[in-house]
């Protein structure tokens, strides 16, 4: 499990992330909203190690993994999917998922590769063929099975739907439910609120780098403050 206690991220001068508690636990999904600039991705890539978090502490299964280099944090369980997929496009899907799994034994990561194959049954169809020849939806699939490769305990997934197709979108939210009811604890960043609750199970809303609301998803349906935190975002998409 993910314990995000108290995080402060700063950049320069700005204050980005100012005391946000989040967590995942195995088996579900935490969902992390917020308008544009809320701190989101400044929250997943601290805890990730990308940014060396100012204050707080961030912890796996109970061991402090605050400030580690990110293969560090690999080793220990959690990977992040960062925003924009960013496949190796002249590589094969085999070779982008094969990268993945660089912490594990050959042994292993063929075993792994075999499981990838049978939760994303398309990459395995086109396993030979360019990942840069996948629609976006595939390549998104691509990166979950990257992901997966290291046998995350955690996974943090920033915007996954991003640029996708309404359909599309549906079968990577599916994904996502798919890793947790294998056991994984997902974090969730999602811009698409409305679908992103309906396959919550926890939610966290930010606004300008801090918690404005954190509960179980029912609650969020109906609550207020998390209801303002996604206005914002279709303002903007709008
Ligand atoms: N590398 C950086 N250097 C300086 N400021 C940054 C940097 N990255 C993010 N910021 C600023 O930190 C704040 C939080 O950004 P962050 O990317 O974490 O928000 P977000 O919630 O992920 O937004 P979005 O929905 O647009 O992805 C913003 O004001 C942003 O401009
Ligand atoms: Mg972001």
């Amino acid at each position: 499990m993910l314990q995000i206690d108290d995080l402060h991220v700063r950049y320069a001068t700005a204050e980005a992330v100012r005391g946000v508690s989040a967590s995942a636990t195995p088996g579900r999904i935490t969902l992390v909203l917020g308008a544009n600039g809320a701190g989101k991705s400044s929250t997943l890539r601290a805890a990730a190690g990308l940014v060396t978090p100012h204050a707080g502490r961030v912890t796996l299964e109970g061991r402090d993994v605050t400030g580690l280099a990110p293969h560090k944090i690999v080793r220990h369980g959690m990977v992040l999917v960062p925003e924009g997929r960013r496949v190796f496009a002249p590589l094969s899907v085999e070779e982008n998922l094969v990268l993945g799994g660089y912490t594990a034994t050959r042994e292993k990561s063929a075993e792994v590769l075999a499981q990838v194959y049978e939760m994303f049954p398309i990459l395995g169809q086109r396993r030979a063929g360019a990942a840069g020849l996948l629609s976006g939806g595939e390549q998104q699939m691509l990166a979950f099975g990257r992901a997966l490769m290291s046998s995350p305990r955690v996974i943090m997934l920033d915007e996954p739907s991003m640029g996708l197709a309404p359909t599309m979108v549906e079968s990577v939210l599916g994904a996502v439910r798919g890793m947790a009811d294998a056991g994984i604890a997902v974090l969730l960043v999602e811009q698409n609120a409305e679908m992103g609750l309906e396959i919550a199970d926890e939610v966290v809303a930010m606004a300008r780098g801090e918690v404005v609301f954190s509960g179980p998803a029912e609650q969020a349906r109906s609550n207020a403050s998390v209801l303002l935190a996604f206005l914002g975002e279709a303002a903007l998409v709008e």
